[in-house]
C-alpha cells in the first residue's frame, strides 16, 4: 500500500527543464521537471553514486554530472549505456504539497 510523503512545497519544485536533489526521510531523490511534469528518481546513479539532481535534462533524460550517463525520466531506464537503471517513484500533489511514495 502506497505511503505518501511530503517531498517538496509546490511552489519549491524545480522550473520546467530543471532537476534538483531533495532528502525524503534519509532518501537522496532526483526531482525533475520535464515540460511541467514532475518526475522522481533515486539520485544516486549506479555507476559511481553520482548525483542525478545535479545534472540536466536533455530530450526526456537526466544527464549524470559526473559521467554523463542519461536516464530516461519516465522509466528510469538508461540511454546511455544501456542495460542500466535508477528508480523511478510515485509522486502526486495534495493541496500545497508534493507527495512521494518511496515504496
Ligand atoms: S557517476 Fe554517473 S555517470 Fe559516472
Amino acid at each position: 500500500m502506497a505511503e505518501w510523503i511530503k517531498i517538496c512545497g509546490a511552489t519549491e519544485v524545480p522550473e520546467p527543464g530543471k532537476v534538483m536533489e531533495a532528502d525524503v526521510n534519509g532518501v537522496q531523490i532526483c526531482l525533475a521537471n520535464l515540460n511541467g511534469e514532475l518526475a522522481a528518481l533515486d539520485n544516486l546513479c549506479p555507476h559511481r553514486q553520482g548525483p542525478l539532481g545535479q545534472g540536466w535534462i536533455e530530450g526526456e533524460a537526466v544527464i549524470c554530472p559526473w559521467h554523463s550517463w542519461a536516464f530516461n525520466l519516465k522509466t528510469g531506464q538508461s540511454e546511455y549505456p544501456a542495460h542500466e537503471r535508477v528508480k523511478v517513484f510515485p509522486l502526486k500533489k495534495e493541496g500545497e504539497d508534493v507527495l512521494i511514495d518511496l515504496g
